[in-house]
């Protein structure tokens, strides 16, 4: 079966690529390496088609699709940090927006089965916490009002606007069969701990360095983190349940940065401190998902719980 994968050099995509490899697909990755890196791709390179491509360039896009014929698109290229996002809102709108669009059309085009959009649950639900009043709550009730996929939509920043409004596509057309995974905070092997994005591996590899992260604001930020292999079981879950419909993917347990500073600070062994500086503009306090949908239709449950995941964060960027 083909399966054609954008951004499948990045971090959540090249995790992908293998395991659907790894299944016996023939795997088409579309991706422009502006932040993926082929070296992901090292043990399945010279099995896989890869097209050195912008998804913003719709003739070839299209001209892509038109060689390949893809039954399944999985569909990850984006521009994908929040603190980017800020300082470059036009190319979020570009990439993330017309980018999309041009896949969603291509796939209506060649008449693909389905296709499943990584998004991100934790910009869509904006501020939720706060607008809701219910932000003073123990971790444990933060976790039991955490947002469903019904509640509306209300992004802070470029990026989750971008994101979100990929979704309005998804839902006003009737010709594609299509699932939208609304993402917490993924981690794991292959996140770029260079990168804007992706605190656990940005602190890990820093720590194992010997150098000292930096903490924005009082480290009281809480997100859903969640395991990217478990990212990769649930896409791969979703290309055979589901229709036409979001579905959250995190793991319903909310961590504050500092919490995972020091989790990862034990781990490694670490003997130094932090930085700290202020808040950045798009960050949202709180950010847990509900995920009971998840469980119901995909059968989703994530394997990893917290500690498993660090650990084997670690191990890779130890080698790495
Ligand atoms: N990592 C997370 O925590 C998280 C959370 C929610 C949603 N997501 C979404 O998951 C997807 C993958 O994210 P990731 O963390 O793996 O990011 P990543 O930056 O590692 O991967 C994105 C990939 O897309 C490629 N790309 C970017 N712009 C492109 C373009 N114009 N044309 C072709 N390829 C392009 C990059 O080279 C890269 O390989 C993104 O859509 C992101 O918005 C990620």
């Amino acid at each position: 079966m083909k399966i054609l994968i954008t951004g499948g050099a990045g971090f959540i995509g090249s995790n992908l690529a293998i395991k659907l490899y790894n299944l016996g697909y023939e795997i088409i990755i579309v991706d422009n390496l502006s932040t993926g890196f082929l070296n992901n791709l090292e043990n399945i390179k010279n099995n896989i088609i890869f097209e050195n491509e912008d998804i913003i360039n719709r003739e070839k896009i299209f001209k892509i699709f038109e060689k390949y014929k893809p039954e399944y698109v999985f569909h990850l290229a984006a521009q994908s940090s929040v603190s980017f996002s800020i300082k470059n809102p036009d190319l979020d709108m570009k990439i993330n927006y017309e980018g999309s669009k041009n896949i969603i059309d291509a796939s209506t085009f060649f008449n693909v089965k389905k296709i499943i959009y990584s998004g991100s649950g934790g910009t869509y639900y904006g501020d939720y916490y706060k607008y809701k009043n219910i932000i003073n709550n123990s971790r444990f009730n933060l976790e039991k009002l955490a947002p469903k996929e019904f509640n509306k939509k209300n992004p802070i920043s470029p990026y989750g606007i971008s994101k979100a409004k990929v979704l309005e596509l998804l839902k006003n057309q009737n010709k594609l069969n299509w699932i939208a995974l609304m993402y917490g905070n993924v981690y794991g092997p292959m996140q770029n701990p260079y990168g804007e994005a992706g605190v656990i591996s940005i602190f890990s590899k820093k720590m194992l360095l010997n150098k000292k992260p930096i903490i924005y604001g009082d480290g009281e930020c809480i997100r859903d983190y969640i395991f990217v292999e478990d990212v990769v079981s649930a896409n791969i879950k979703a290309q055979e349940k589901g229709n036409n419909e979001i579905i959250n993917i995190a793991n319903n347990k909310g961590y504050s940065t500092l919490e995972i500073y020091k989790m990862l600070k034990n781990l490694i062994n670490y003997k130094g401190e932090f930085i700290k500086k202020p808040y950045r503009d798009g960050d949202v306090l709180v950010s847990i998902l509900n995920i009971e949908k998840a469980k119901n239709i995909l059968n989703f449950e994530p394997k990893y719980n917290i500690k498993n995941g660090l650990i084997k964060t670690i191990e890779y960027l130890k080698d790495n």
